[in-house]
C-alpha cells in the first residue's frame, strides 16, 4: 500500500494542464508543493485535509466581523485547518455584506500569515445560482432554468459573474456545479441539476465553469469550482434525498459519469462526495468510484471533498464502520482527501492516531495533502494578497442584471397556449391568484440568502414578485387575491369583473432533506383553488413555479394556457410577466419530461421496452417541449453520407424556418438512436442542438458534426463499444439513417 501511493504523488505534479506554459508553471508548483510537503508536520498536513463550518471560529454576536479571534487562531495555529467552510450566523447561514466578508477573510489571512508555514485557508461557499451568501449578488435561474434555456452562452455568463463577485468578496471556491442528472423528479435537488439528459447537462456544466475559472482560475477574477455529487447522488430510488440509489455499472457509465467526466475535462480542480450510497457502499466509502473510476481512469487531478458530516455518518446513520475512527479511516482510504467535518476536530484528532497506529499510511496523507495543496497553489493563494476587485464595477452590476433577466425569460416554458390566450392584452383586467404569486422566494428557491432560502424578509425589496410585476406591466386593473377561494361561488364572485385568472401554483422553497415529500401530488389546497377558478368559465393561465414538476394534469387539461416558470431567479417575476405580455416571446424547453401521472416517471431516452405494447411515453410535456409565439419549421435533414467509416465525424444539416409572424429564438436538437445493438439503446437520445434566433420568414441552414464517440455506448463487457451498423438521426420531424461500415 505504502509504495503505490509513493509512486502516485510523482507523476501527480506534472499531470496538471495540458498548455506548454502551463506545464511550465505546474513544474513549478510541484517542486513548490515537494518542498513544502517535506517542512511539514504530520499535524499540519491532517489539518489540511480538515474543513470545519465558519460556526467554530464564529462571535456569539451579530458584528461586521463575525470572527472570535481566539477560536480562529486555536483553528489555523493550533489546528492547522486548511478549509472553512458557509456562511456566518447560526443556526442558518445567511448572506453577509461584501464588506462583513472581507472582513471575515482578512482576519483568516492575518492568522494564517501568522502560522509557522503560512498556508492558506481555502474558503468554500455554495453559491449556486449567483453568490447566494453575498447580500444583494445577482442571483440567477436554478441550474433546471439554465437547462430550460439550451443556450450555452448564458450558462458561461452566470460562471463569469458569479466568479466575479465572489471575489468582489474575497471568496474563492464555489460548491457548484451540480452535475448529478435530474432523472429522479421526487428527488428535492432535481432543480439543482440541469435536468434529465446527459448531453445537456454536460454542455451546460462545462459552459458554467469556463465562466466560472476562464482558462486559469487564479486570475482576479475567476474563482474554483466543484463538482457536486460524484456520483449516483441524485437517483434515489424512494425519491427521498440522502437515501439509497440502485445504480448499476453499466447505468452508471452510460448515464451519471459522464457530465463529471465532461466537468473534469472542462478543468475543475474539486469535487465533492456522494452524500448517499449506491448499490449498498456510502460514496464516501466507494473505493473504486473515489480511486479507480475517479483517478486511475478518469484522470483526476485535483482534490475530493466529503459532503457535510458524511465522514462521521459512516458510522452515525450507514452503520458501516464501528465507530468514529473506522469511519476516518474507510474514508480517507477510498479516496476523501478533505473532510467536511464541520462542528469539531474529531476527524483531524482520529486521522492523526491512525496515521501514528500505522493504520492509515502517510503516503496517503502525503498524497491527499499534495494534492490540496497543489490546488492552493493553482489557485494564487499562496501569492501576495492582491488588492479586492473593487465593487462598484463588478458587483451586481445593470449589466449582470440584464444578462440575468435575459437568463430568467430564456428559461421559463409556456407548455400550452390555446387560441392564442397569450399573450394578454395590457388593458385586460386581471386577477392574480395563488401562494406563489406575491413572494420572491419561490422564484428563488433553495440556496437564496440562506439554505433553505425561504426567508421572504431577507429578499431585496426592489425585486418583483409576479404579482406586483404583472401590476408594473398592466394598464388594466389587476388585483390579487391572497386568501384562497375553494368553492365555485366564491370564485364567480371574485372573478366577476376580470377578463382573465393568472393563477400562481407550485411549491415553496427548499433543498436536500428538508424538500422530501411523499408524492408529486399538488397540495390538496392548490388543487381546490385551481378547481374553482377553473369552473368559473374565465380563461385561466395557469403558472406553475418551484423547483418539482407537481401534477397538473386535469388543471392543466382546463386552462388556456400553462407556463413553467421553475426557479427563474431574482428577476423571474419580470421575466414570466414579459412573457405573459408579449414583451418577450418565449423559447425555453423543457429539461425534464414532465410527468402525467405521480408514477409516471420514464423519462424521455427510455428504452425500447417502455414503449413497446401497452408501455408507453406518455408524459404531459416532453423532454424538449416548449411554446412560441411565433411558430418554426424544420426541414431538409440532410447528411453528408449515408455509409461513414469508424473514426467518420457524422455531418448533417437542416433547415430551420420561422413561418410565422414574429421574431423568435428556436432550439433544434438532433437526436441518435442505435438501431440494433447487443446491448438495449434509448428509444432516443440528444447529441446536439443550436438555438437560433429568426425573423418572420427567414430561415437557416443548421450544420451539425457528430463525433464518432457519439456512437459509442458501454457494451455487454462494461467498456464503452462502437458497433457498426444502421444509425438513425431524428430531427423534428424527419429522420435520417447512415450505416457505420465494419472495420
Ligand atoms: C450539501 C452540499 C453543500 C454542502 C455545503 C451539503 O449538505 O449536500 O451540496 O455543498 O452541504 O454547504
Amino acid at each position: 500500500m505504502q509504495s503505490k501511493f509513493l509512486l502516485f504523488i510523482g507523476p501527480l505534479f506534472f499531470l496538471l494542464g495540458c498548455a506548454v506554459n502551463t506545464v511550465q508553471s505546474n513544474n513549478e508548483i510541484d517542486l513548490k508543493v515537494r518542498q513544502l510537503l517535506s517542512e511539514m508536520t504530520l499535524e499540519e498536513k491532517i489539518g489540511q485535509m480538515t474543513q470545519i463550518d465558519f460556526s467554530v471560529v464564529a462571535t456569539e454576536l451579530n458584528s461586521d466581523n463575525p470572527v472570535d479571534q481566539s477560536k480562529l487562531e486555536d483553528a489555523v495555529l493550533k489546528h492547522h485547518v486548511g478549509s472553512i467552510l458557509n456562511a456566518p450566523q447560526t443556526p442558518h447561514n445567511q448572506a453577509q455584506p461584501v464588506a462583513v466578508w472581507r472582513n471575515i477573510l482578512q482576519s483568516i489571512q492575518a492568522v494564517t500569515a501568522r502560522s509557522r508555514l503560512k498556508i492558506p485557508v481555502i474558503y468554500g461557499i455554495d453559491a449556486i445560482h449567483g453568490a447566494t451568501y453575498i447580500k444583494n449578488s445577482v442571483l440567477f435561474p436554478q441550474a433546471i432554468n439554465m437547462a430550460a434555456t439550451f443556450n450555452t452562452d448564458l450558462s458561461f455568463k452566470e460562471g463569469e459573474i458569479t466568479a466575479r463577485e465572489l471575489r468582489v468578496a474575497g471568496l474563492q471556491w464555489n460548491f457548484s456545479p451540480v452535475m448529478d442528472l435530474g432523472r429522479q423528479p421526487l428527488w428535492p435537488r432535481l432543480w439543482e441539476t440541469y435536468g434529465e439528459d446527459v448531453y445537456l447537462a454536460s454542455v451546460m456544466g462545462t459552459s458554467y465553469i469556463k465562466g466560472h475559472q476562464g482558462d486559469d482560475f487564479s486570475a482576479p477574477t475567476k474563482a474554483l469550482t466543484c463538482l457536486k455529487h460524484y456520483v449516483g447522488y441524485s437517483f434515489p430510488i424512494n425519491g427521498k434525498d440522502r437515501s439509497p440509489a440502485w445504480i448499476g455499472e453499466r447505468m452508471l457509465r452510460e448515464y451519471f459519469l459522464p457530465p463529471f467526466e465532461s466537468a473534469i475535462k472542462a478543468g475543475s480542480p474539486t469535487i465533492m462526495v456522494n452524500s448517499a450510497e449506491v448499490d449498498g457502499i456510502p460514496g464516501h466509502a466507494n473505493y473504486q468510484y473515489l480511486t479507480t473510476i475517479l483517478r486511475d481512469e478518469l484522470g483526476f487531478k485535483g482534490f475530493t471533498v466529503s459532503d457535510w458530516e458524511d465522514i462521521k455518518r459512516l458510522y452515525t446513520r450507514d452503520k458501516l464502520a464501528a465507530n468514529e475512527k473506522e469511519a476516518v479511516k474507510i474514508a480517507v482510504m477510498a479516496g476523501v482527501d478533505m473532510s467536511m467535518v464541520p462542528f469539531d476536530y474529531s476527524f483531524y484528532h482520529l486521522l492523526l492516531e491512525l496515521v501514528n497506529s500505522g493504520e492509515v499510511p502517510s503516503a496517503r496523507i502525503d498524497e491527499a495533502v499534495a494534492r490540496i495543496l497543489t490546488v492552493k497553489y493553482r489557485a494564487g493563494l499562496f501569492d501576495p494578497p492582491s488588492p479586492l476587485l473593487p465593487e462598484g464595477e463588478n458587483f451586481s452590476t445593470a449589466q449582470a442584471t440584464d444578462i440575468n433577466r435575459q437568463a430568467a425569460r430564456e428559461s421559463i416554458v409556456l407548455a400550452k397556449n390555446d387560441n392564442h390566450s397569450l399573450p394578454l392584452k395590457k388593458n385586460a383586467n386581471v386577477l392574480v391568484v395563488g401562494p406563489n404569486a406575491n413572494l420572491l422566494n419561490v422564484l428563488n428557491g433553495g440556496w437564496t440568502l440562506t439554505w433553505q432560502g425561504d426567508n421572504e424578509s431577507l429578499y431585496p425589496k426592489d425585486k418583483l414578485t409576479l404579482f406586483k410585476a404583472i401590476q408594473k406591466k398592466a394598464t388594466g386593473k389587476v388585483t390579487y387575491l391572497e386568501n384562497s377561494v375553494f368553492d365555485k361561488q366564491s370564485a364567480l364572485d371574485v372573478t366577476k369583473n376580470v377578463d382573465v385568472i393568472v393563477l400562481s401554483l407550485g411549491e415553496k422553497p427548499y433543498t436536500e432533506t428538508v424538500g422530501n415529500i411523499g408524492s408529486l401530488n399538488l397540495e390538496t389546497s392548490q388543487v381546490k383553488l385551481a378547481n374553482a377558478m377553473l369552473a368559473t368559465g374565465k380563461p385561466v393561465i395557469l403558472i406553475m413555479t418551484g423547483g418539482r414538476p407537481r401534477i397538473i394534469t386535469e388543471q392543466a387539461e382546463l386552462a388556456s394556457a400553462v407556463i413553467l416558470g421553475f426557479l427563474p431567479g431574482m428577476e423571474g417575476g419580470e421575466a414570466i410577466a414579459d412573457i405573459l405580455y408579449g414583451d418577450y416571446n418565449p423559447n425555453g424547453k423543457l429539461p425534464i419530461s414532465y410527468p402525467r401521472e405521480t408514477n409516471d416517471i420514464v423519462l424521455y431516452d427510455h428504452k425500447p421496452i417502455e414503449s413497446y405494447e401497452s408501455n408507453v411515453y406518455h408524459p404531459l410535456y416532453a423532454f424538449g417541449h416548449g411554446l412560441s409565439y411565433t411558430s418554426f419549421e424544420t426541414s431538409n435533414l440532410k447528411l453528408a453520407s449515408d455509409n461513414i467509416n469508424r473514426g467518420d465525424t457524422i455531418e448533417l444539416s437542416v433547415v430551420v424556418k420561422n413561418t410565422g409572424l414574429l421574431t423568435g429564438k428556436e432550439t433544434v436538437l438532433v437526436y441518435l438512436n442505435d438501431v440494433a445493438a447487443s446491448v438495449t439503446r434509448p428509444s432516443r437520445q440528444l447529441k446536439a442542438f443550436k438555438k437560433v434566433e429568426l425573423t418572420p420568414g427567414q430561415t437557416q441552414t443548421l450544420h451539425f458534426s457528430l463525433k464518432p464517440e457519439d456512437l459509442s455506448f458501454i457494451g455487454v463487457d462494461l467498456k464503452r463499444v462502437i458497433e457498426p451498423g444502421k444509425f438513425k438521426i431524428m430531427v423534428g420531424h424527419e429522420t435520417a439513417t447512415f450505416t457505420l461500415n465494419k472495420p
